[in-house]
């Protein structure tokens, strides 16, 4: 289109690098498709007919500048990618005109062993901070999710928890400083861009101030030694009430521990055996079998925790059982970048403050049961979170949460009709959950980003009271001061999406 192509004009004019030239894709080019495609992670995306006008894949910060600042001359919106595992889609989809830039060429780590830091750039993906950290220590980790190839741009950006969020808190709560290119095209680093924009990039959406170019860590120490096991119980073999017993256990044990839940469908179909829920207790200890066996009996002797289901190895062991991988895999495999878990999915999120009771649970099995592939996630808080402020960071959801629930539902088959039936039974387990889960608001975690809690108006003119239906709901009385910071550093709202923090219009 002639709007990309003075878009391209202006970025080569405008590059003090004519090598930029080659990151540049347009929809003539024979690679944009499979560039845009590549790091889709919601397959329900994969096909959409919303396309960006230019895919830019910067190898440095001046084509990001310049990329930057053409766009915002000529009045084109910027969706950053890094992992591309938003659930929205948002980082590569957009209603009006836009550009993606997608930094996965950014991706280097720097690991300071003796300062106990890195510096990791937001195009690297969890598993090449991981594999970099680990290949440097054995006693040296970092608290961020489970699956290797998500962004750490998004994923820092948004919180991000995983296997250590009770020694340690969230990925973001680790940060201590960055470099974020603001809409002037000026890269600022902590003290540049002041304290309180620093507060607000680790946790409220980076993507509504700006675009982070690197992330510097504070890494987190762990025994060279751990433990990690995987307990698996039917319904029928009495889930049910584990699951109950789980949720008074595993918020308040010593905070070395992680017990979470993975609950999905088993059997039916083919399978000779009945379809029924299974419940997989999957646990990382910070330290050895030996320890974590007393541990557990003292504390939930109900789940039967035998020396035979642990497994000892190093944090990275842990990082690759937990991904998925099956022993014995080289570390290496954290590098690929093939997303892993690419699936048509629609995701919601809880928080729950007070047990939920046995009975609810079974209305879960039972939803469960009519669906086809539903996933559902239970994973415990308390510990470290429990020492944080909520107001330390943007992410609000600290003391007195128990837990974090999500549920998923993927599906295979194309068409309009398949999409309604599963995002419908969705809709059916989270009004079910209501009464259980945390209120006023009822709180969602923007990482697992759900557009149905609410979105900026079209018009791009957001009032407090619109905005704070889902601003509340992800940031509690945090928003109120995202929405100050976003006021201060971004008043033009150059860096506007879906679910940004807006500008405020009375
Ligand atoms: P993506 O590239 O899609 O970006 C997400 C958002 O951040 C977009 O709005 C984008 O524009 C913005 N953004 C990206 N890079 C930016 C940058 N450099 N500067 C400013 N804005 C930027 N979460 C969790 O806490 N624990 C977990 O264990 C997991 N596990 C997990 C598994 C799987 C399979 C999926 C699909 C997702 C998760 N998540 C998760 C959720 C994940 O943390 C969340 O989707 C992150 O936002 C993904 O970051 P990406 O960079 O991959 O996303």
């Amino acid at each position: 289109s002639s709007v990309a192509n003075k878009l391209i004009e202006c970025i080569a004019n405008n590059n003090i690098n004519p090598s930029s030239f080659q990151t540049i894709f347009n929809p003539e080019s024979s690679l944009f498709s499979l560039l845009l495609q590549s790091r889709v992670q919601n397959l329900r995306y994969i096909n959409s007919t919303t396309k960006p006008l230019l895919i830019l894949t910067p190898s440095d910060d001046t084509q990001i500048q310049s990329a930057l600042l053409c766009s915002r001359e000529q009045g084109i919106e910027i969706r950053a990618r890094c992992g591309g595992h938003d659930y929205a889609g948002i980082s590569y989809l957009s209603d009006k005109p836009y550009i993606v830039i997608d930094l996965f060429n950014l991706n280097e780590v720097q690991v300071d062993v003796k300062e106990e830091t890195a510096w990791v750039q937001s195009g690297a993906q969890l598993g090449e901070l991981y594999y970099a950290i680990a290949r440097q220590s054995t006693h040296l980790a970092f608290p961020a999710g489970l699956c290797p190839t998500v962004g750490v741009g998004g994923h820092f950006g948004g919180g991000g928890f995983g296997t250590l969020v009770r020694k340690y808190g969230l990925a973001a709560d680790n940060v201590i400083d960055a470099y974020l290119m603001d809409a002037r095209g000026r890269i600022l680093n902590r003290k540049a861009m002041g304290e309180e924009v620093f507060w607000a990039i680790k946790g409220g959406g980076a993507g509504s101030f700006g675009i982070v170019l690197s992330w510097k860590v504070k890494l987190v120490r762990v025994p060279q030694k751990l433990t990690y096991f995987t307990v698996t119980k039917t319904l029928e073999e009495g889930a049910n009430k584990l699951i109950h017993q789980w949720q008074r256990f595993a918020h308040d044990v010593h905070e070395d521990l992680f017990v979470r839940i993975l609950l999905l469908n088993v059997g039916g179909g083919d399978d000779k055996k009945k379809k029924t829920v299974q419940a997989n207790f999957q646990a990382l200890f910070l330290g050895t079998k030996d320890r974590v066996i007393p541990l557990m009996n003292k504390s939930f002797p109900e789940l039967g925790l035998k020396a035979e289901n642990c497994t000892e190895g190093t944090w990275a062991d842990s990082v690759l059982n937990f991904a998925g991988f099956k022993p014995g895999v080289p570390p290496e495999v954290l590098l690929d970048k093939t997303q892993m878990f690419k699936a048509k999915f629609k995701a919601k999120t809880d928080f729950v403050t007070e047990p939920v009771p046995e009975s609810a649970f079974e209305g879960i099995w039972k939803m469960m049961l009519e669906e086809d592939v539903p996933i559902v996630i239970l994973e415990p808080l308390g510990g470290k979170m429990n020492k944080i402020p909520e107001s330390y960071t943007p992410f609000p959801h600290r003391k007195g949460h128990l837990y974090n629930i999500q549920y998923l539902v993927k599906w295979d088959k194309n068409g309009k009709e398949e999409e309604e039936r599963h995002l419908e039974w969705m809709k059916r387990l989270y009004d079910y959950m209501e009464p259980h889960v945390s209120k006023s608001p009822r709180a969602a975690y923007l990482n697992y980003r759900d557009l149905d809690i609410g979105m900026n108006s079209a018009g791009g003119k957001t009032s407090f009271s619109e905005a704070s239906v889902w601003g509340q709901r992800y940031f509690r009385d945090n928003f109120k001061r995202l929405t100050e910071v976003k006021g201060m550093f971004d008043p033009e709202n150059f860096f506007r999406n879906e679910q940004s923090i807006p500008l405020l219009h009375k």
